[in-house]
């Protein structure tokens, strides 16, 4: 597999339009172009770097970035640019999905919003919203797993050799489904929003509310602040999202559930009467390597030269509670 092939795949459920100005989203190292192994993490860390060693992994997979700033100069005793010359010398291309994957329909807080059991669940932050086209194709049966897989959908309705799905690029057909007979094609009354953080329905009372987080994250610790409402509508932003309180009190929600917040974000948010629950920002997006190898595999599958695609095992917070 080339590396344009990875990025197209990573990016149906991180799409580069979607990442923040000041991120650095996509491959951030480019070493070579024929990729067969592949290892996901949250980081890149001397410890990833051994274990993609180990596995004989040419290309790591992470949601932060590694480069953020400018190098004008290579300073070994500099730690990120120790760390790329470690890269550079076991020959690993590193793609990175941050705020792409962050503000995806299928990224870092919709996942959060399922894993905690957020019903119904909208984005909080409104920042950008595509049409949704539905499609019914008419092709040999044989051919639509991988080119359902191409276009990074789920077949809605399948019977013989007729496939219904949506899709919010009408350009897809053209691009993937060539020999295809379109039988319909037509823009279905919605539209899908992207954007920071999801609401939904919560109801909990503020000590279930603590309990249902740690369960359902798997921690013993979390941060709550002095409110205690009656909860029912419960906001979620994985990583750094405290700075959001405002948005998410306006949206309705009683209780604001994130990685991260300031010292100021309690005391605004008890001064809202709103409840905030912070979970330690690694845990709060750990989801995004089971996520993403899932959508890789099943991506990847079809393609022969593809050898494996591996969770790290070797993911930790790189902070701890004493
Ligand atoms: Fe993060």
């Amino acid at each position: 597999m080339k590396r344009k092939e990875l990025a197209k795949i990573i990016e149906q459920i991180a799409p580069l339009k979607l990442q923040a100005p000041w991120d650095n989203c996509g491959f951030n190292i480019s070493l070579h172009d024929d990729i067969k192994k592949i290892l996901v993490s949250l980081d890149l860390s001397e410890g990833i770097l051994s274990e993609a060693a180990s596995l004989g992994c040419d290309t790591v997979v992470t949601h932060h970035p590694v480069l953020f700033h400018q190098m004008k100069t290579v300073d070994i005793g500099h730690p990120i640019h120790k760390l790329v010359l470690k890269t550079v010398n076991l020959g690993l291309n590193v793609y990175c999905a941050h705020t792409s994957f962050d503000s995806s329909p299928s990224g870092t807080d919709a996942v959060l919003a399922d894993i905690l059991g957020i019903r119904n669940p909208e984005v909080l932050i409104r920042e950008q919203s595509s049409p949704v086209f539905r499609f019914e194709i008419r092709n040999d049966p044989s051919n639509y797993d991988k080119i359902i897989g191409i276009a990074g959908t789920e077949i809605i309705d399948r019977s013989g050799d007729t496939i219904v799905f949506t899709h919010h690029d009408n350009s897809i057909v053209s691009q993937v489904f060539s020999g295809s007979t379109i039988l319909s094609m037509k823009l279905e009354n919605k539209y899908q929003s992207y954007g920071i953080g999801m609401i939904g329905d919560f109801e909990a009372d503020p000590s279930s509310a603590v309990k249902t987080v740690k369960e359902k994250l798997g921690i013993d610790h979390v941060i709550t602040n002095r409110a205690e409402p009656t909860v029912r509508r419960a906001a979620c932003i994985g990583g750094s999202g405290g700075s959001y309180i405002k948005e998410a009190h306006e949206a309705g929600a009683d209780l604001l559930i994130t990685g991260e917040a300031k010292y100021n974000d309690y005391l605004d948010s008890e001064s809202m009467g709103m409840m905030l629950i912070v979970t330690g920002h690694f845990d709060s997006e750990k989801a995004f390597i089971g996520t993403m190898v899932r959508h890789l595999q099943k991506n990847t599958c079809m393609i022969e030269s593809i050898e494996g695609v591996y969770a790290s095992r070797n993911i930790s917070a790189p902070y701890k509670y004493m």
